[in-house]
């Protein structure tokens, strides 16, 4: 039963991962902002010049600048991210993931595709439950979505002084690194946030001492007189006023607080003033549809009053396919997330993270691939029962150490090119609506993995990580591991790991970079503002058409700082 012991060794390796004996400090760096507040104590009714839906990595850098000339309402579904060590600490990247509480500051999702998946619920957004890794799009990537390449260099710098750091890269990332530039993946561009073909570290929002930067701290720039934050405020709708024959034009929210009781904020009187949606790639064409705005036939289905006919809304939803491959070690290796990437000619990504075997006594659940993650689960999330998972722990206890060491090389493809959809499963806006996202359905999506995927093999294979994997266990068998590992909801294969399309397809999961439902071009235009509506844009993840750079966060917080600047400017130019 040789592959059943496999198997139990990647399960365990898979629990162990990213698990470190670092304590949390409980002092660092909480700030006090005056401004936040739980929507409890807002009161029932109140006005404003701007109204920011969603607090998270977009939200918070556009609500703090706009703030500087304006009065703005930033309303957060979720709580604060300061003193909770599941989301500030390094080492326990996995623990909120693995929350699946209705109060976690992540919520879990499955896609119609079969694959789990994670949004934030949380102030700060995905910047409070992420990987950390930091890293600009290209300008090409810049000009052809017709940014102004001065002002996105502005914005990203603004972001960078905040909560942008540089790795102390050890010895297991150095192999990685050392690696992608023996088999070719050149130059070597050394510590950078810059996106150039070839092999570089990127940034971190971990500082040196492990502890997580977020979006949410990008709201101490803001100004304390003129703006608020409210937590626990879960917008169920946005109001319009339809007049005649102009345009729908948006002007409130109705919000309800943790007690389920209803608030409203209206737009002070001024036609400049608006709202604006940042609540994610789900949560925004959700909301659209909510209040109104989306296809007419569906919308109608779930007895919503149609505002605007928009059948583009939901439309374009795309998540980038991540593949790995395990490979345990059989020296100890650091805790690491990503720190250094392969950018690759043909347009894969080539990341990698590693984990530590553990120093004993600690929670071995709170691994990034733990059974409770979902992500790379050891326990299918259907059979993922209390009782499993306390069998699954009790296994992992019961193996060697060493069974934990080692690390996952990844790649992930560009764009991507399949495209998918979201629709409305409830009226609510507490739950999941249900997103397809088609991966590998276009041909030059596969492609790009199974070139991805050839590189990766061949960094197992280079002189530089020789150290770093069993000398007797070839490719085949780490392939046939990872593909027998449930780390999805599909079917598996007795050629899962015999051929790399059908690994491609039978060992997909999530990097969480799942975008679209509110592109520019199809729902806002280029200044993101929703068409066929006034007074309403959308400015987040939802209006990529593909995912910028090797890892988006850098620019989804650019891009709330850039469009906060941008609507501050020609408000200051048309106002003399
Ligand atoms: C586990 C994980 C790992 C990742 N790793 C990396 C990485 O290493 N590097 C990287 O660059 N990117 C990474 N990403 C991706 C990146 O974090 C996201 O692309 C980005 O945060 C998305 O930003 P957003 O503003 O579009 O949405 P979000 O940051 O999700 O913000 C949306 C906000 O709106 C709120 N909201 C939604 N609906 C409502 C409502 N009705 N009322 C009120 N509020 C609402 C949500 O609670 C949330 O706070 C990762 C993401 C995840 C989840
Ligand atoms: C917000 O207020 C509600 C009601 O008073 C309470 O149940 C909840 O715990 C509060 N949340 C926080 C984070 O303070
Ligand atoms: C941290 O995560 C664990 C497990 O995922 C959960 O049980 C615990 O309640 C969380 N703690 C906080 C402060 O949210
Ligand atoms: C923005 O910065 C990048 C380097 O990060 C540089 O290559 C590019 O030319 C700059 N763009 C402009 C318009 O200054
Ligand atoms: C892994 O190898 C075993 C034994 O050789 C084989 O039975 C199984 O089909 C393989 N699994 C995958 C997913 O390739
Ligand atoms: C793998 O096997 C399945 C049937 O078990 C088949 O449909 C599929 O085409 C095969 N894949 C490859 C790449 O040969």
């Amino acid at each position: 039963m040789a592959g059943f012991w496999w198997w139990k060794l990647l399960l365990v390796a898979l629990a162990g991962i990213l698990f470190s004996p670092q304590q949390y400090s409980a002092s660092q760096k909480v700030p006090e902002y005056r401004f936040m507040r739980n929507a409890t104590s807002a009161s029932n009714i109140a006005y404003f010049d701007y109204i920011v839906i969603g607090g998270g990595t977009a939200g918070c850098p556009l609500a703090a600048t706009l703030s500087q000339n304006y009065n703005v309402l930033l309303l957060e579904r979720g709580g604060s991210p300061y003193g909770n060590p599941n989301i500030t600490n390094l080492a326990t990247f996995g623990a909120a993931l693995s929350d699946t509480s209705p109060t976690s500051p992540s919520q879990r999702f499955i896609s119609q595709d079969g694959v789990i998946n994670a949004r934030a619920r949380v102030l700060g957004g995905g910047t409070c439950l992420n990987a950390g890794f930091y890293t600009r799009a290209s300008p090409q990537y810049a000009r052809e979505t017709g940014w102004d390449g001065k002002a996105v260099n502005e914005s990203y710098q603004w972001v960078e002084k905040t909560v942008a750091f540089q790795p102390q890269i050890k010895q297991w990332q150095s192999a990685v690194r050392d690696g992608l530039l023996e088999i070719g993946v050149q130059p070597n561009n050394g510590f950078t946030y810059d996106h150039i073909d070839g092999t570089k570290v990127g940034g971190t929002i971990f500082d040196q001492q492990g502890f997580r930067h977020t979006a949410a701290d990008l709201l101490q720039h803001g100004n304390p007189a003129r703006i608020t934050v409210l937590l626990h405020a879960t917008v169920h709708r946005i109001l319009f006023t339809i007049k005649g024959k102009s345009k729908p034009k948006a002007h409130g929210v109705v919000f309800r607080d943790a007690l389920g009781r209803r608030h409203k904020a209206y737009l002070n009187h001024d036609h400049k003033n608006e709202i604006i949606v940042s609540a994610g790639a789900l949560g925004s064409p959700q909301l659209l549809m909510l209040s109104g705005v989306g296809p007419a036939k569906h919308l109608q289905a779930h007895n919503i009053r149609v505002t605007l006919d928009q059948p583009l809304v939901g439309q374009g939803m795309s998540d980038n396919p991540m593949n790995a491959i395990f490979v345990p070690s059989p020296v100890p290796v650091e805790v690491s997330l990503i720190e250094v990437v392969g950018i690759t000619k043909f347009g894969s990504y080539v990341e990698a993270a590693s984990g530590e075997n553990f120093a004993g006594g600690s929670p071995k659940d709170y691994g990034m691939f733990s059974p409770k993650v979902g992500q790379l689960s050891t326990v299918p999330p259907k059979q993922r029962t209390e009782e499993a998972l306390a069998k699954a722990i009790e296994s992992m206890d019961a193996l060697d150490e060493a069974a934990f060491r080692g690390g996952f090389i990844l790649e992930k493809i560009m764009g991507p090119m399949s495209t998918g959809h979201l629709e409305l499963r409830t009226r609510d806006p507490n739950d999941n609506p249900l997103v397809t996202f088609n991966y590998f359905q276009h041909p030059h999506d596969l492609e790009r993995c199974v070139q991805g995927l050839s590189t990766v093999e061949k960094i197992i294979e280079s002189k530089a990580f020789s150290p770093f994997r069993y000398k007797n266990m070839p490719l085949s068998i780490l392939l046939n591991m990872t593909a027998s590992a449930p780390v999805n909801l599909l079917p598996k294969h007795a050629n899962s790991s015999l051929s790399l399309e059908q690994y491609c397809r039978d060992t997909v999961m999530t990097i969480w970079h799942y975008h679209g439902g509110c592109q520019v071009g199809k729902v806002v235009d280029t200044d993101y503002k929703v068409l066929g509506v006034d007074a309403l844009r959308v400015i987040d993840g939802s209006t990529f058409n593909f995912s910028p750079g090797t890892n988006p966060q850098a620019t989804v917080m650019m891009l709330g700082r850039y469009m906060g600047l941008k609507i501050l400017r020609e408000r200051l130019a048309a106002s003399d």
